[in-house]
């Protein structure tokens, strides 16, 4: 069967799905592919960490009616260093700013429900398996359901299919040069049925290594642990993880409170990115362009800021008929995404063991910490980045 539309998007994670309404709400056109099924989709635990912009798009989309009754606002942070906590607030700090903890799996869901609601269409179980012709004014995307092939003939495609996709590779060779940080630990995140012990996120960088208390919901807690890269799960029953976790995050006057583990994974630390993400009529976007370590709580974030330049260079194609906005696209957007690498990194380089304390590097952590207790510059500078810098600021 052959489809036609404006935007043939391939991924409905939070690029695709954002990229599909911000287009909708422009009047334009497009398909959604994703190769997994629904339910898959919509039970993949992920971060929960809304910046202001996201929060902001959502609101303008109409789609954040169960963000703002379950969602919570957080106006502060708190980064540990050796059982110090030292709290970041948000509001004071950046004109306003804050930050929401909901879960990516939820926000899928909305996104999903009303688009589907408003009979949207979007191909589970819809692999693409090549994309053809973007150098000329009309691509074509084969994908395959159910064994038999398709096509979607489309004006424009965005590759909104993460890092394992296809439209990294189908971008013209030798049009970028990519980028690879690799670290040499992991997280270990576990979801538990248990009240969260915090009203704000805990950073905490300790000498048996990093670990961090988010938070779901009232009654789920979403906490994780730095782990050697080779860890097996099975070395970790739920009595070790919170023991561990009661250790790092250690504080005067406070205690961990522990529950069932629900759900137990592992997250690998990685910086990835190409430095061009378009190439004629492709565009990539979210995941299939970058990859930054969690410790920002940037990954969805990103996906979400370059779909929304996207959408709106577009927008300005088909509205105002230039494409100067199409041309910038992958420049405009790397400006984000190099400030969200730099800041994911710094982040990470604070709050992880990586040498024993009386190490060179502790010492520039204990530093930068001692620094942080005096500074208001300092601390403005970590809650503007946390928060996220307004779109089109950079
Ligand atoms: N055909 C169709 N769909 C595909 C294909 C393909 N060939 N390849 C991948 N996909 C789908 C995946 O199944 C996935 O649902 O593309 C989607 C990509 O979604 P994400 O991996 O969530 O990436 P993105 O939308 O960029 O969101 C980035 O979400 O995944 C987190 O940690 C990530 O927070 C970051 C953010
Ligand atoms: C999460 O809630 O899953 C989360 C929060 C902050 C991060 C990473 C993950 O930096």
């Amino acid at each position: 069967m052959v489809y036609r539309t404006q935007v043939g998007i391939i991924g409905a994670g939070p690029a695709g799905m954002f990229l599909a309404h911000l287009l909708k709400n422009l009047d334009i056109e497009c398909v959604i592919l994703e190769s997994k099924s629904r339910e898959y989709v919509e039970s993949r635990v992920r971060a929960g960490l809304l910046e202001q912009n996201t929060i902001d798009i959502m609101k303008g989309l109409g789609l954040a009616d169960r963000l703002l009754q379950e969602g919570q606002v957080h106006d502060g942070v708190n980064l540990s260093f050796e059982g110090e906590r030292l709290r970041i607030p948000f509001r004071e700090l950046t004109g306003g700013r804050q930050i929401m903890i909901y879960g990516q799996r939820e926000v899928i869901k909305d996104l999903t429900d009303d688009w589907l609601a408003r009979q949207g269409s979007l191909f589970f179980a819809s692999e693409a398996t090549r994309i053809e012709g973007i150098e000329t004014s009309h691509p074509t995307i084969h994908f395959i359901r159910e064994g038999e092939n398709h096509t979607v003939e489309c004006e424009f495609v965005a590759a909104c299919d993460g890092f394992h996709g296809i439209g990294r590779t189908s971008l013209q060779s030798g049009s970028y040069s990519r980028f690879s940080v690799e670290y040499p630990f992991s997280w270990l995140g576990i979801l538990a049925e248990v009240p969260p012990s915090t009203d704000e996120l805990i950073y905490s960088n300790h000498p048996r290594g990093f670990a961090l208390h988010s938070l779901r919901s009232e009654k789920i807690s979403r906490l994780y642990l730095q782990v050697e890269n080779d860890t097996n799960l099975a070395d970790w029953p739920d009595d070790r993880i919170w023991e561990e976790l009661s250790q790092r995050l250690a504080t005067d006057g406070w205690s961990l409170q522990s529950g069932p583990v629900i759900e137990k994974g592992l997250t690998p630390m990685r910086s990835h990115m190409i430095n061009h993400m378009q190439s004629g009529r492709l565009f990539l976007a979210g995941d299939a362009a970058h990859i930054v370590p969690p410790t920002g709580g940037k990954g969805m974030n990103l996906a979400i800021a370059d779909v929304w330049h996207l959408a709106n260079a577009v927008g300005a194609f088909y509205k105002k008929g230039t494409d100067i906005d199409l041309e910038r696209y992958s420049t405009v957007a790397l400006r984000r995404v190099w400030r969200a690498q730099e800041f994911s990194s710094f982040m990470t380089d604070l709050l992880h063991k990586r040498d024993d304390p009386g190490s060179f590097n502790y010492h520039l952590q204990r530093s930068r910490f001692r620094y942080l207790r005096i500074s208001r510059h300092y601390a403005a500078s970590i809650a503007e980045n946390y928060v996220g810098l307004p779109l089109d600021s950079l």
